[in-house]
């Protein structure tokens, strides 16, 4: 998945098919005869790098607690995600017919389908939060986790991005708007997952959790240059998505408005931010720091 082999990569397939083993629970284990429990289904399992929920264990272990109160918040950030997509690709926003390799939710469960289960999925996040019950998760620390996860998915977050670039498709936008954008599209996700880490491992320190947010927010645009570079650069067959769809719908993208060398530049002052920002946790948060040199250097 990685140029090179990244440090952590046993820890990181350890967590990999932790998180997958969370999601799978949530699902009957076979088809069923309810099309919509299989769209959601067919929208989270059998593909995905499942990066928000990594980030969401690197957090806990950052903090010394990545225990079984992580599993919610980390399965709760993948819905959010997996419903983000379902909609992102349908004929209303960028229309694609391909996501991790297979058809798009919309087109093999039809757009009526599609649209429930990205609304179900959302609406199951939070249920799960809300409802698992850890001995070392306070109330109080849950309400925080929902509220959290309620702005990172709104129209101060996930949503008010996704709106900001559809509303920018066509137009050129300067490079701080697009920044504001991407941190919110796709930030606004990333940041909730390291946060939701912190608060479910015990973190109750404002500088570790100011700090982790720091890291997060470069994480979080770091990750979406990444994705505009790939678009560009790499193949339909390695993305599992439709290469070339940026330039296509002329999206405002770092590429489009940079080009490749400054693009790369920013990754790197990006990765860099995030590994310093993290840096006085010492050993704990390695993790992290490999996470961040992912997120910009991934190949798909
Ligand atoms: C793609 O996210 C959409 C963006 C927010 C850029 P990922 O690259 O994390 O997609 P999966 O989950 O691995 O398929
Ligand atoms: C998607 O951004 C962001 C969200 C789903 C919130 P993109 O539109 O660039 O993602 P891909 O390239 O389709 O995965
Ligand atoms: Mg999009
Ligand atoms: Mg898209
Ligand atoms: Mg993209």
């Amino acid at each position: 998945m990685n140029p090179k082999p990244p440090e952590h990569a046993d820890t990181l397939q350890t967590l990999t098919a932790r998180a997958n083993h969370a999601l799978e629970q949530l699902f009957p284990a076979i088809e069923t005869d309810d099309v919509l429990q299989d769209a959601m289904r067919y929208a989270v399992l059998g593909g995905g790098k499942r990066l928000r929920p990594l980030l969401t264990y690197a957090a806990g272990r950052a903090v010394g607690d990545d225990g079984p109160a992580l599993d919610a918040p980390a399965c709760a950030v993948e819905l959010i995600h997996a419903y983000s997509l379902v909609h992102d690709d349908l004929p209303a926003m960028d229309d694609d017919d391909l996501r991790r390799g297979r058809p798009t939710c919309h087109v093999a469960y039809g757009e009526a389908m599609a649209i429930l289960a990205g609304d179900a999925l959302q609406a199951l996040a939070f249920e799960l939060l809300a409802r698992d019950r850890q001995p070392t998760v306070s109330d109080a620390t849950r309400v925080t986790m929902l509220r959290v996860l309620g702005t990172a998915c709104g129209a101060q977050g996930m949503a008010g991005g996704q709106a900001v670039d559809l509303n920018a498709t066509g137009k050129r936008l300067d490079v701080p708007a697009l920044e504001r954008m991407h941190a919110l599209k796709t930030g606004a996700l990333i940041r909730a997952s390291v946060r939701l880490g912190a608060l479910a491992g015990g973190c109750t320190d404002t500088r570790t959790l100011d700090a982790l947010d720091r890291y997060a927010h470069a994480v979080g645009l770091a990750f979406q240059v990444r994705d505009d570079i790939l678009d560009v650069e790499a193949d339909t067959e390695a993305l599992g998505k439709t290469a070339g769809k940026d330039a296509a719908q002329d999206k405002s993208t770092f590429p489009s408005l940079l080009g490749m060398q400054a693009s790369r530049q920013r990754l790197r002052e990006l990765t860099e931010e995030a590994r310093e920002a993290v840096a006085f946790l010492g050993a704990p948060a390695s993790l992290l720091a490999t996470l961040a040199r992912y997120a910009a250097e991934r190949g798909n």
